[in-house]
């Protein structure tokens, strides 16, 4: 492949600007500097890029535990995005798979292969999404029947089934007396604001909610809010068998 469209596959700039780069010497292969952008990589070579290594790859794979405060997109003139917490030098195509609001916590997927997304986010593909959430009422049997058999959340919107269940009714240290219910929920569908509707619905307010897994996909305990990994290659297989079976 050539180094010009090797290092612009990464998308770390404009291939026109990619090229004045190599000619300038910002670039090396195999510890030389290259000054031809027709060079052709051999297989295997190691590329930096202003003096950091940039390997070909066609997709990468992000997992995000993503923080309060931070919006699910690609761009934004005033507030900080998901791909800003991304380190180091990033390649332009990456997007955040589907979207969390801005207050909610947790797994988020961020890749370039936009086939995945598309897969993974297809209501057809009924890909499980499993949140907890702190909710401000007693939830009960009447909220886990209703969320169990399809929720009319409003005019325009009935929820498939959803699983919910109750973990435990935490003490509030704000207000005594105040039910408070951790629970977990389980849904297939990714509507706009879908669980804080579903719950006010039924009479009740989210006041945290993190997502924990997106079909085989799990949170790495090990990931503190703001931390992301690259996705290993089991994690991987186990989504690609995932969306081939859906
Ligand atoms: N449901 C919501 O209400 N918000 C989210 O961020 C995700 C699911």
């Amino acid at each position: 492949m050539r180094l010009d469209k090797y290092l612009s596959d990464m998308n770390l700039d404009s291939r026109s600007n990619l090229k004045k780069a190599i000619r300038k010497g910002s670039v090396t292969v195999d510890g030389q500097m290259v000054r031809d952008p027709a060079m052709a990589v051999p297989d295997g070579a190691e590329v930096t890029y202003c003096g950091r290594p940039v390997r070909h790859e066609t997709f990468q794979y992000y997992m995000l535990n993503k923080p309060a405060g931070v919006l699910s997109a690609t761009s934004d003139r005033r507030q900080k995005t998901v791909l800003d917490l991304l380190p180091g030098e990033r390649r332009t195509d990456l997007f955040p798979v589907g979207r969390l609001d801005k207050d909610t916590t947790g797994l988020l997927l961020i890749t370039n292969d936009g086939d995945m997304a598309h897969r993974l986010l297809a209501p057809k593909s009924h890909v499980d999404k499993v949140y907890e959430a702190l909710i401000l009422g007693r939830v009960g049997s009447r909220e886990i029947e209703a969320f169990r058999s399809g929720l009319v959340v409003d005019e325009t919107f009935t929820a498939a089934p959803a699983g919910l269940q109750v973990l435990s009714h935490p003490e509030d240290p704000e207000e005594e007396g105040r039910d408070l219910s951790l629970v977990r929920i389980t849904i297939h569908e990714g509507k706009f604001h879908q669980i804080k509707r579903m719950f006010l619905a039924v009479g009740m307010e989210v006041l945290t909610l993190k997502r924990l897994s997106m079909g085989s996909l799990l949170l790495d305990p090990d990931l503190s809010e703001g931390e992301c990994r690259r996705l290993t290659q089991e994690e991987l297989d186990a989504l690609e068998n995932l969306i081939m079976k859906n």
